[in-house]
């Protein structure tokens, strides 16, 4: 869920989202976001807003084809900075990203999801998704203004969801600990992320799986 300019929508993880009423939560129904529908934009359920200056900033890939990646930039006023096209050079799996003040970058893994038992019902999605280690990571860097080719760097790390990260700095993560049935935030040197969280906070609580949601204040 995503609240934006007054509007609120319901993100998938690879299609157009739904806008909903932000006041009665009614469906309004699917929206392109004010785009062109012709231009085939889709989007994962992970925009970032940049506290800075506002961008509300979307990616967006298919299970089916998802060589390709849409990059999809709004200003703080809704109007479209730019929207392009990325081709990936080899098959990845790929669910969150990280944006930056310069840059935009993806964490693509080798993974490789047989979507089609998945989307039969025969086997979940972990258990559709075949990981190919021989092929390593690869990290895509492109400019935040979205111009120039996009820069590829292999790195050996699997990440499913990424919470916020600075260039240096900190990163910030939840972590469901599975015995104690609680989780924890944990923040880690962006640098020596091997070196394990230098800080982490716990919840008294889980915080349950798949915890898509927007807190929005009473006015
Ligand atoms: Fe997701």
């Amino acid at each position: 869920m995503f609240h934006n300019n007054g509007k609120l929508y319901a993100f998938d993880e690879s299609s157009l989202p739904y806008e909903l009423d932000p006041e009665t939560l009614n469906t309004i129904g699917l929206s392109h976001l004010e785009l062109d529908p012709d231009l085939n934009i889709v989007y994962n359920a992970h925009p970032k807003t940049d506290g800075g200056n506002g961008d509300w900033c979307h990616f967006g890939n298919s299970f089916v084809r998802n060589t390709s990646l849409r990059i999809t930039i709004f200003d703080s006023l809704g109007k479209l900075k730019f929207q392009r096209k990325v081709e990936s050079p080899q098959y990845v799996y790929l669910h969150d990203w990280f944006v930056t003040e310069k840059h935009l970058v993806f964490n693509l893994h080798p993974a490789h999801v047989n979507i089609f038992g998945f989307l039969s019902g025969q086997r979940s999605l972990i258990d559709s998704m075949e990981w190919n280690p021989d092929q390593g990571n690869l990290i895509m860097v492109l400019n935040r203004d979205g111009r120039g080719d996009p820069i590829f760097a292999p790195k050996l790390r699997f990440l499913y969801e990424t919470g916020s990260g600075d260039e240096p700095g900190w990163l910030l993560t939840q972590v469901y600990n599975g015995h104690t049935r609680k989780t924890f935030m944990a923040i880690l040197d962006a640098d020596q992320l091997e070196n394990g969280p230098v800080c982490t906070i716990h919840n008294t609580h889980h915080v349950p799986i798949s915890f898509y949601g927007w807190w929005k204040g009473v006015s």
